[in-house]
């Protein structure tokens, strides 16, 4: 390793606004000319990437820009994580730009975090409203910046015979950190990492995995000359830092691909795990109370679910804790008594029946009674008919309770759905005053867990694709 300890970052002062079609490389060395510098070999250019796009023409006028539904529904969905963070709500105009400018949404907070379609991961794709004149109008990242690097590059290199690199840098905020940095987004004759795994430390130890990001940290220290709103120094000259000169070299290098990055899910795996994890969670809950506002976002989701002749025969109510409940689990339990000494179970039998299903049912945080609506079926003078409508309605509510299910994993929510309802019906609607048309279904409990549950054994797949042998 062979590190200088005194590198000189030097803003090149006068440079002009910048318009579509300037060459940056003739501003570059007007401006060295003006600020009475010589390019030496081993300098470093920094660039920051609003004048490359001004020059490249990467602007857009969103007034002219008609937002899709997607980018409709997107800005209304993050509406009130943006308000929440005191933050002006985001133009379905920019969202359908950013949109334009990326491969991929990765999280839709009060921000949107995307992977660009070069595979740089930022946020609002880049797309920048500071530092450009006019209303609406914004920069787009370039489209390019590697190739725009490697121009420049070159054309000082003609001019000046220097060996120089040159980067593009924006500024990006940080997953777990707080403050934007200044960072590569495009380099030429710099590679944008220093591998320096096999060399030795201080105490002579072969380093094992030491990679520095050494073109972003080039990109952070110019950004302190630079600025980051009205600094009006987009170019800035780094002089003494120590690296090896390549012409191959690509911003590729520094960008984390899918398979090793830890920290990011493809949806496919998120959704697989929502599936897999959901448990029937039948143990205590935590003593935290769970927000009657989660339950209802929850099904709102369940709401999506198919139904036939998309009848949405679901009803729920919400049973939070309190007298209503309490007087509805009495009820039912003495129903119970009395089914299960109708089938001769023991005392000691039901004792224990009726306690577990009462300290299920009155410890839950929420308690959720799904019923099937029967006014919406379809009745026809069919008997047979009628009656299939009737376990279309079930299948179509159980649907709507997978929907709710999942969405409860996904919140981090533990539920059961436990039958008893069935067992009731008659008590639960004359206790809840329910209208005639409905048929109690089941129970969803819900609360926060307090410990995993392995999950039961699944069939093998060949006991459930049933073959035909025709
Ligand atoms: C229609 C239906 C009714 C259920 N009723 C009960 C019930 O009354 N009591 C109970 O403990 N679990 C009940 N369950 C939960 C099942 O026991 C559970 O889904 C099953 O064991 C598989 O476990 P998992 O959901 O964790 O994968 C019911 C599940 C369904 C789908």
């Amino acid at each position: 390793m062979n590190f200088k300890d005194d590198i000189k970052i030097i803003g090149l002062k006068k440079i002009p606004l910048i318009k579509k079609g300037d060459s940056i490389s003739e501003i570059i060395i007007n401006a060295l000319d003006i600020n009475g510098i010589s390019l030496e070999n081993g300098d470093i250019i920094v660039i920051a990437q609003t004048i490359i796009s001004k020059s490249n023409g990467r602007i857009r006028n969103l007034n002219e820009i008609i937002p899709s539904e997607r980018a409709l529904e997107l800005s209304k969905s993050i509406s009130l994580k943006v308000k929440s963070q005191g933050l002006p709500v985001k133009d379905p105009k920019l969202i359908q730009a950013i949109l334009d400018e990326s491969k991929e949404i990765i999280k839709s907070e009060h921000v949107l975090i995307t992977e660009t379609n070069h595979g740089f991961i930022c946020a609002n794709a880049g797309i920048d409203k500071s530092n450009i004149e006019g209303e609406g109008m914004v920069t787009l990242l370039p489209e390019n910046p590697d190739d725009d690097a490697e121009e420049i590059r070159r054309k000082l290199k003609s001019k000046t015979n220097k060996d120089i690199a040159v980067i593009i840098s924006d500024s990006f905020g940080r997953a777990f950190r707080v403050g934007a940095l200044g960072t590569a987004i495009g380099v030429s004759g710099i590679d944008p990492i220093l591998d320096l795994r096999g060399k030795k430390d201080l105490f002579g130890y072969e380093l094992q995995t030491t990679i520095i990001g050494q073109a972003d940290s080039l990109a952070a220290a110019a950004q302190l000359v630079m600025g980051e709103s009205d600094g009006g120094i987009p170019i800035v000259l780094i002089r003494g830092y120590t690296f090896e000169y390549n012409e191959k070299t690509t911003i590729k290098t520094i960008l984390r691909n899918k398979e090793i990055d830890l920290f990011r899910e493809s949806v496919d795996d998120v959704i697989i795990k929502i599936l897999k994890n959901r448990r029937s969670y039948k143990l205590p809950f935590a003593l935290k109370n769970v927000d009657r506002r989660m339950i209802e976002e929850c099904i709102e989701i369940a709401r999506w679910a198919p139904s036939a002749h998309n009848g949405q025969f679901w009803r729920y109510i919400i049973l939070e804790r309190g007298k209503l409940r309490e007087s509805l689990i009495d009820k039912m339990n003495e129903k119970l008594i009395y089914d299960l000494q109708k089938n001769g179970k023991s005392k000691e039998f039901i004792k224990k029946k009726v306690e577990k299903t009462r300290n299920i049912f009155l410890e839950t945080p929420i308690l959720i009674l799904l019923c099937l609506d029967t006014l919406d079926l379809e009745k026809y003078p069919n008997n047979e008919r009628t009656q299939n409508e009737f376990l279309l309605g079930i299948q179509s509510i159980s649907c709507s309770a997978i929907y709710l299910l999942l969405t409860f994993e996904m919140k981090k929510l533990a539920a059961c759905w436990y039958c008893a309802p069935l067992f009731a019906k008659k008590i639960i609607k004359e206790s809840l005053k329910l209208p005639e048309s409905y048929i109690p279904m089941a129970f969803f409990t819900v609360g926060y867990p307090l410990k995993t549950i392995k999950a039961p054994d699944r069939k093998e797949l060949k006991d459930i694709i049933f073959e035909p042998c025709i």
